[in-house]
C-alpha cells in the first residue's frame, strides 16, 4: 500500500499560493499536526524558500557534507525533495541544517545530470532514482514506504507538484489554510493546472483566528 498523501497549502481567497501575507508558523504547525514521516517539497518551492527566508550566499561547511545519524526514536519528518533537474545543486545544506526535519532525501530521474548525482553521493544524501524524464512519483512513494518507513506524507509544494499528484490520483487528501486576503494578479493559482475534475468530501473545518479557516478534504476515488 502506498503512503497516505496530503496536499497542504495556505491560500488566499482568490486561490493564490504566494503574493499575500502567509503565516509561515501556522502553515507548518498545521502541516506537522498530521504527524507525517515525510514532507514532499518541489525543487522550485525549495529554492524560493532559501531565497525568501535565508541568506543564499551562506556557504556549505565541512559538517554539512555528512548525513546526520538517524534514530528510530526521532519523530521529526524527513524532507523529500523532487529534483530531476538538479535545481538544488549546491543548496541542500540549507535543508540539512533545518531543525524540523531529520534527514534530506532526494528524488531524481533517468535524465538527472551526473554531476548532481555525484554531489548527492559525495555528501551522503540518500536519493531514489525512478522515472525517465521526470520522477515517477508513485514508484518513489512506494520506495519511501518500504525503505524509509513513510506512512503519511504531507506536501510543501506549489501548484506544479500538487497538480501532478492530483492528476495521477496519488493524493488522498487536501488541507487548506484559507487566508482572508485577495492576492490579485497571481500568476499561478493552486489548482490552475489541474485538468481532470475531482470530487471531494469535507472531513473537518475549523476557525484558526485572524479570519483564517482550516479546511480538510478527502478525495472520493
Ligand atoms: N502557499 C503555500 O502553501 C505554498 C507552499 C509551497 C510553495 N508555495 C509557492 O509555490 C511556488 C512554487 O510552486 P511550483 O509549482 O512552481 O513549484 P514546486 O512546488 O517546486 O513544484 C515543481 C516540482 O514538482 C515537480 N513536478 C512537477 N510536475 C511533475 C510531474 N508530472 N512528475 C514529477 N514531478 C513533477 C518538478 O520536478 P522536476 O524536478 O522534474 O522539475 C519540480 O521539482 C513558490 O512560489 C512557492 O513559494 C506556496
Amino acid at each position: 500500500m502506498p503512503p497516505r498523501v496530503i496536499i497542504h497549502n495556505t491560500v488566499s481567497l482568490d486561490n493564490a499560493v504566494f503574493g499575500f501575507d502567509i503565516d509561515i508558523g501556522l502553515h507548518y504547525q498545521v502541516l506537522l499536526s498530521y504527524r507525517p514521516e515525510a514532507m514532499l517539497v518541489g525543487s522550485a518551492t525549495a529554492k524560493t524558500g532559501i531565497e525568501m527566508f535565508l541568506n543564499i550566499d551562506e556557504q556549505e561547511e565541512p559538517a554539512d557534507r555528512h548525513r546526520p545519524p538517524q534514530s528510530p526514536e526521532d519523530a521529526r519528518p524527513i524532507g523529500v525533495f523532487v529534483d530531476s533537474r538538479g535545481v538544488l545543486h549546491g543548496l541542500l545544506h540549507f535543508y540539512r541544517r533545518l531543525e524540523h526535519i531529520r534527514d534530506v532525501v532526494v528524488l531524481v530521474s533517468g535524465t538527472t545530470p551526473e554531476a548532481y548525482l555525484a554531489y548527492l553521493r559525495e555528501r551522503e544524501y540518500p536519493y531514489i532514482r525512478c522515472g525517465e524524464e521526470r520522477v515517477d512519483l508513485r514508484a518513489a512513494l512506494q520506495e519511501l514506504r518500504e525503505n524509509f518507513g513513510v506512512d503519511t506524507m504531507v506536501t510543501d509544494s506549489g501548484s506544479g507538484l500538487n497538480a501532478a499528484l492530483m492528476e495521477q490520483r496519488i493524493a488522498d487528501e487536501i488541507s487548506l489554510i484559507v487566508t482572508p486576503a485577495i492576492a490579485g494578479n497571481a500568476p499561478k493559482t493552486l489548482f490552475g493546472s489541474v485538468q481532470t475534475p475531482c470530487d471531494l468530501e469535507l472531513l473537518s473545518s475549523a476557525k484558526l483566528g485572524e479570519g483564517r479557516v482550516h479546511l480538510h478534504y478527502r478525495f472520493r476515488k
